[in-house]
């Protein structure tokens, strides 16, 4: 299988006052392409800082961090965020919909950062919403939509460019029990 993120004893500190503050050390793992990942840990375990090093959204103090193959620290800013609007979906536990904008115009956002025509965008913005069951929903708001709603556009808009990795990150936490199942199971069909 080949290997999407690998990492190896990797260790994350945050200043914290005059010194520092350990959040993650001996991390060592290999994500492979096609993988379903999750992690699992008390509240300041270290979830969401993993997630944002997977993401290149922030950067490791120590060990190595590869990227398909890349190694993260050699990228510069440029071509991290490059990395990130090509080959990463996010997904937030708060959704971070842009309220004034339709699901249509949510889920082509993260299209804008990438050179495509118009009709191309439309494609895939139909594609991926199709993909989530909500092509009703095209022209509606967010505050017009269920939290399950805006999850699954959320999700859209993750998977809208067909990343190579999608990063999630307590997707389901301001759901009910039934739709974190179907948000859950969603994201396994599409995987
Ligand atoms: N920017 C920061 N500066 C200093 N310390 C931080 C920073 N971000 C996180 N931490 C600390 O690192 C630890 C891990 O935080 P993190 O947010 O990764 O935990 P988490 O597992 O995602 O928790 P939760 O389940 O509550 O979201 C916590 O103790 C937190 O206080
Ligand atoms: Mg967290």
């Amino acid at each position: 299988m080949e290997n999407l993120i690998l990492i190896k004893d990797m260790v994350k500190r945050y200043p914290a006052g005059a010194g520092e503050f350990t959040a993650l050390q001996d991390i060592n793992l290999i994500i492979g392409k096609g993988e379903f990942t999750g992690f699992v840990g008390p509240s300041g375990s270290g979830k969401t800082t993993l997630l944002n090093i997977i993401g290149t959204l922030d950067q490791q103090s120590e060990g190595d961090v590869h990227f398909m193959g890349t190694d993260v620290l050699k990228l510069t800013h440029k071509q991290s965020a490059a990395l990130r609007s090509e080959k990463i979906g996010f997904i937030f536990q708060s959704y971070n919909l842009l309220p004034v904008y339709t699901v249509f115009e949510n889920v082509e956002f993260p299209l804008l950062l990438l050179n495509l025509p118009e009709s191309k965008r439309k494609e895939m913005v139909h594609k991926a919403l199709e993909w989530v069951g909500l092509t009703d929903k095209i022209n509606s708001k967010p505050d017009q939509l269920s939290g399950g709603e805006c999850q699954r556009v959320a999700i859209a808009r993750a998977i809208v460019k067909r990343p190579v990795i999608v990063v999630a990150d307590e997707p389901t936490a301001n759901l009910d029990a039934e739709n974190s199942h179907h948000i859950l199971q969603t994201m396994v069909d599409l995987n």
